[in-house]
């Protein structure tokens, strides 16, 4: 028997049951390094279609293809052993039919290994979502501000503005609960949308963008440690990725060029905290 203890990796139940509970802590994660330092500070670890844009370049999320979402779930499984890891659907893969989606979505897990998938969720989603759990596929909802649609949107735009639209978005998440989700992502609402959402629906509600009123929340991990200039207005950095990184390569950049790198030697007598 192996003398290092197993981990107990968290379950969609164990999400499930934090509802009004201690908030749920989430976060994006991309790639097996990253997942392995947030792994134990995370409840859950999204592998979100944002990596077309945060680490593929991408304007939006619609170019993001299965293929991708499962060479980076591969990788996050390898750094994650506590959180529960869910990979998200990209645009096109669960719209066509429940038949559709169920496939895809068992094509991720099967491939990755991760405990959840995430869909953007509608109010047309519903019998999709249905269809998943009733086959035994882990699903989170994600509702409000939905990036897939940006392009019909004209935009990333913050939703529950008007009655109307307030109401839509009340709609979906409902319909999104009441068809089996464990969880769901509310994007873009103001607090006390987000409030009535928490306060109505039986699963824990998971906010970006989305107040305090949520059961967690998740940022996109490089947007909260800074690693762009530009961050979303509703996001805290944490960090200054961007002009930290900038300063250590400018430093490395001086250092071969006045040819003061060091040789390996001295990089050996160094203390580790020192290098
Ligand atoms: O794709 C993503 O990263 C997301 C979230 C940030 C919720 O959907």
């Amino acid at each position: 028997m192996s003398a290092q203890t197993q981990v107990r990796r968290i379950t969609a139940p164990d999400i499930r049951a934090r509802k009004g509970g201690e908030p749920l802590v989430c976060l994006t994660a991309y790639d097996a390094p990253m997942a392995r330092i947030l792994d134990p500070h995370c409840d859950l670890l999204l592998v979100g279609d944002s990596v077309g844009m945060v680490v593929h370049g991408l304007d939006s999320t619609i170019g993001v293809t299965l293929d991708m979402m499962i060479l980076h779930g591969q990788a996050v499984m390898r750094g994650a052993k506590r959180a529960l890891v869910a990979v998200d659907m990209p645009f096109g893969s669960y719209e066509s039919s429940p038949e559709q989606a169920f496939a895809n979505a068992a094509r991720i897990m099967a491939e990755t290994g991760c405990q959840a998938i995430k869909i953007e969720s509608g109010t047309y989603a519903a019998d999709t979502i249905r269809f998943m759990a009733e086959r035994s596929i882990p699903v989170i909802g994600h509702i409000g501000l939905r990036p897939q649609a940006a392009l019909a949107d004209g935009g990333f735009k913050a939703k529950g503005r008007t009655d109307s639209e307030r109401q839509r978005v009340i709609d979906e998440a409902v319909a999104t609960a009441e068809a089996g989700a464990f969880a769901i992502v509310i994007e873009g609402v103001a607090e006390d949308l987000a409030r009535e959402i928490t306060q109505t629906v039986a699963v824990p509600t998971i906010g970006i963008g989305a107040s305090v009123a949520c059961d967690g929340q998740i940022l996109v991990t490089q947007d909260m440690l800074g690693v762009f200039e530009w961050t979303p207005k509703f996001v805290k950095r944490y960090d200054n990725m961007s002009e930290r990184t900038d300063e250590a390569v400018a430093r490395y950049a001086r250092e071969v060029r006045d040819r003061s790198f060091p040789s390996s030697s001295e990089v050996y007598a160094m203390k580790r905290s020192d290098r």
